[in-house]
């Protein structure tokens, strides 16, 4: 004879674990599906960030956030939206030197890139700049030759290069910039900021043609 009833006085001890443990898969079965539907939240999310979006978030990182610690700090932290978006604010209150726009970027890329249900190995930030595919070259043609406005590229310069290529362009992880020859040869100085190259970030995503122009100018002057 079976017993496998709750109401049999001897079955109950049988049946109760039986009990228990249907209750923890249903629990377990409903935390996995909401952690599934939750992953394909975040993965929609992910895919409504274009490629230039992305790849502005990334330079982004890599200029503004990496002065003060590495991209893998960032890199390997596994949040959900509401400790980015604390996490972001106290960074930019901190001094990262993000606009409200740049911010929201930032936010959208971690958000995301860095959720909980995301993969325990992910590339680096910087090898995810370099496998992606650098941006097209808008007004490279037919726009004339743009004038670079010195003034405008100081500051330009110090919240985007300063970080690596040193204060006043002396130098730091980057070569110095200032009198250096790269200057005279537009070609190569475009290919190389647009592009990147090596631990260069690649800026075309995140500067406009006009900025990278007055951060030209501002350099030639040093
Ligand atoms: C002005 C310096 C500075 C800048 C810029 C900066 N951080 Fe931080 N960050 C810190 C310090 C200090 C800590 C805490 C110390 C540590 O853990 O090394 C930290 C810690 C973190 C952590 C670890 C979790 C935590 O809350 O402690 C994350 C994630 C992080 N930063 C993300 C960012 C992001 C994203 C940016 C760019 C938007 C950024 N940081 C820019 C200084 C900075
Ligand atoms: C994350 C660090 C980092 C940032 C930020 C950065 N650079 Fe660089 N840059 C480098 C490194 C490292 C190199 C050397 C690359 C190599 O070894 O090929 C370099 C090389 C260059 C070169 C070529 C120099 C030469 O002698 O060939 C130019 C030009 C340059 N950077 C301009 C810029 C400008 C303009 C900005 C800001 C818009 C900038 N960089 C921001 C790290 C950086």
């Amino acid at each position: 004879m079976e017993r496998v009833g709750p109401t049999d006085g001897y079955g109950g001890g049988m049946s109760m674990p039986r009990r228990v443990s249907r209750f923890v898969f249903a629990a377990l079965l409903s935390l996995t599906l909401s952690l599934a539907v939750f992953t394909a939240a975040q993965e929609e999310d992910r895919a409504s960030l274009s490629p230039a979006e992305s790849r502005k978030a990334a330079t982004l990182i890599m200029a503004r956030c990496a002065v003060c610690h590495t991209t893998d700090l960032i890199s390997q932290q596994r949040l959900p939206e509401d400790r980015w978006i604390v996490t972001v604010e106290k960074m930019v209150h901190w001094g990262a030197e993000l606009s409200k726009e740049e911010a929201a970027v930032v936010l959208r890329y971690l958000v995301a890139r860095n959720h909980p249900g995301a993969a325990a190995e992910l590339p680096t930030i910087e090898q995810e700049l370099a496998m992606s595919q650098p941006a097209s070259d808008p007004g490279a043609a037919g726009d004339g030759p743009l004038t670079g406005l010195s003034a405008r590229g100081a500051g330009l310069y110090a919240r985007n290069c300063q970080a690596c290529h040193g204060e006043g362009a002396t130098g730091g992880v980057g070569p110095k910039l200032a009198r250096n020859m790269i200057l005279k040869n537009e070609g190569a100085f475009w290919e190389t900021v647009l592009h990147g190259r090596g631990p260069m970030p690649a800026w075309g995503a995140a500067l406009s043609h006009q900025d990278i122009a007055d951060i030209h100018a501002w350099l030639a002057a040093r």
